[in-house]
């Protein structure tokens, strides 16, 4: 062997001896947050049974409690796995506080977190505070929770339907993975009075449920229907909603139109192979990812955890996926699977034309052709106020410059071979070009 191969094998054992402890003490801190919350939770059900507390909560969900069955708790401590996980209930550890009508979600200063199988998730935020810009729904609300509110679906859906449907004009914005969706959403929320709702959870884990097969599907509509009733529930501040919901559920359209069919419907997405340049290069920034994308390029590492790789495609393709791709998880490594989460949802966005859903798709590389163009027709297309359009212009520019957020390298050489192959391979399963081909679809919106 030669000194040069030997110095790199031994600087790879030495990433990988640093990508491992980074993940080893990550993993360590939520484990013990994990075993604290299920010690808390323990000591609760005593706690709780002597106190009385637990029989308002099981009368509140046989329905003999609707004017108590608002369990509002006080947030001790709180844990996520990485800044990506779904929201969850898990997230919080909580003490009671106390019991009231559920009409005390409908305040401004408390929003949807998640939803269960058994009951709704609803947290308080500080008064001040603005839970709807400076970053994704999911983190704002889980880093400015100061409690916590579950209610049972029953209570749940009679809350929606004295809500009903939102009442101000309603966009709801599907996308690909790293297709510009945040800076889109920035630039639409510049106009006046536009709420963005920018990816609620309590509608991820709906998808969640979905795909686990965990709600019977009458339940399942019922339960989405109600949850976008109340993350768009009436405010004063608002007089448009855009919602821009996680790439991996794009599938849900179909069934929001049902329940809004007089809402707009956008998608956007973004060539695939820059696409997956761009998931690669982000999954390279965090020492969690990074550990997971070693083990899901390594073949003997797979074979020793065969369910990370189903993991991760079920995380992110899993509810978008068609069965009749018959796609095997197990056999793709982490561009394969990325690739797989993209066409699954550009397939799904090509079939709801067919269905008579008026989607309108964009193309995130005709966007960036025209900015201003683009707004100009978008701001039409969604009726809003021609005279935001310049606002909404420089924001485009300012967000683009001060953080590029997608990589424009042209990594073409980067992407090994083999990766491409199999990205190619996804791609043909499911009917679409080679990676990189421009793929236009039904109801394109077209700028110039
Ligand atoms: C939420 O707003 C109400 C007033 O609408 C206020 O009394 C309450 O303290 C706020 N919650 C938090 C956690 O600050």
């Amino acid at each position: 062997m030669d000194q040069r191969s030997e110095t790199n094998h031994l600087e790879n054992i030495s990433v990988a001896m640093n990508v491992a402890r980074d993940w080893v003490l990550l993993a360590m801190s939520f484990m013990l947050y994990v075993l604290t919350r299920w010690m808390v939770v323990t000591l609760q059900k005593f706690t709780w049974a002597v106190w009385g507390i637990e029989r308002v909560r099981r009368d509140a969900r046989r329905g003999l409690q609707f004017k108590q069955s608002a369990h509002v708790q006080e947030v001790l401590w709180r844990r996520k796995l990485n800044s990506y996980a779904v929201a969850d209930v898990a997230d919080f550890i909580t003490k009671h506080r106390e019991f009231k009508h559920p009409s005390y979600v409908l305040r401004p200063n408390v929003s949807l977190y998640c939803v269960t199988r058994n009951e709704a998730v609803f947290v308080e935020t500080p008064e001040g505070e603005d839970v709807y810009s400076g970053g994704p729904l999911y983190l704002r609300q889980f880093a400015l929770a100061q409690r916590v509110i579950t209610m049972p679906l029953a209570s749940f859906h009679k809350t929606a339907s004295d809500v009903g449907p939102p009442r101000v004009p309603f966009t709801w914005l599907s996308c690909t993975s790293r297709s510009g969706s945040s800076l889109l959403a920035h630039v639409l929320g510049s106009a006046r009075n536009m709420r963005v709702l920018h990816e609620p959870d309590a509608l991820t884990c709906l998808g969640r449920l979905l795909r686990d097969k965990a709600l019977a599907s009458g339940e399942y509509s019922q339960l989405l229907a109600s949850a976008v009733m109340l993350l768009c529930k009436p405010d004063d501040r608002c007089g448009a909603l855009l919602l821009k919901a996680r790439p991996c559920i794009t599938r849900m359209v179909e069934d929001v139109y049902t329940a809004i069919p007089r809402a707009r419907y956008l998608f956007l997405y973004r060539n695939s192979l820059k696409s997956l340049n761009s998931c690669l290069a982000v999954a390279a920034g965090d020492p969690a990812t990074r550990a997971m994308r070693m083990v899901l390029d390594s073949k003997v590492l797979s074979t020793i955890f065969p369910c990370g790789r189903k993991w991760l495609y079920a995380a992110e393709a899993g509810i978008n996926e068609k069965p009749s791709a018959a796609i095997r998880p197990n056999t793709l490594t982490a561009s394969g699977i990325a690739t797989a989460a993209w066409a699954a949802g550009v397939a799904r966005a090509a079939e709801f034309r067919d269905k008579g859903i008026p989607l309108r798709a964009l193309l995130y590389e005709d966007i960036m052709r025209n900015p201003r163009a683009a707004c100009e027709q978008l701001f039409k297309l969604l009726e809003l106020r021609p005279e935001h359009v310049p606002d909404a212009v420089q924001v485009f520019r300012q967000d683009f410059n001060r953080s590029p957020p997608l990589p424009q390298m042209d990594t073409r050489r980067a992407l090994p071979h083999e990766a491409r192959q199999e990205a190619d391979f996804v791609l043909k399963k499911y009917g679409l070009p080679k990676l990189g081909e421009r793929v236009e679809l039904p109801g394109l919106v077209k700028f110039d």
